[in-house]
């Protein structure tokens, strides 16, 4: 199915006053783990897999986050391997992404989008 004709579900994920600035937690829903991270810096929220594609370790949540110039990114805390926080791109020169998803706030509420 194309993007375009998907829709998005938005579950709620925690309340703002939950999260940790500069750095993220571990989001469960239904079987996936998904990292949320405020970037308190940048007042940008952002999500991504859980699971670290070099080893599969469920390890980005407890990343170090900062920017590479102008893109944000996470730095996986066991190797290093760095991913853009906007788009899942390996910075490290890999070939393997991570996947992202959308947030928004609302209400105090942190939403996490899920595509369908
Ligand atoms: S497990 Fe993440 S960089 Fe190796």
């Amino acid at each position: 199915m194309s993007d375009l004709k998907k829709t998005t579900d938005w579950f709620a994920a925690c309340k703002v006053e939950d999260a940790v600035h500069n750095g993220g937690v571990c989001i469960k829903y239904e079987n996936s783990q998904i990292a949320l991270f405020y970037f308190t810096r940048r007042n940008e929220w952002y999500a991504t897999q859980n699971e670290c594609p070099h080893r599969r370790q469920m390890a980005l949540s407890r990343g170090m986050i900062g920017s590479a110039g102008e893109e944000p990114k996470i730095a996986c805390p066991f190797h290093k391997k760095t991913f853009s926080l906007a788009t899942g791109e390996c910075l490290s020169g890999g070939e393997c992404a991570i996947k992202t998803y959308p947030v928004k706030v609302e209400n105090g509420l942190v939403y996490i989008g899920i595509k369908n």
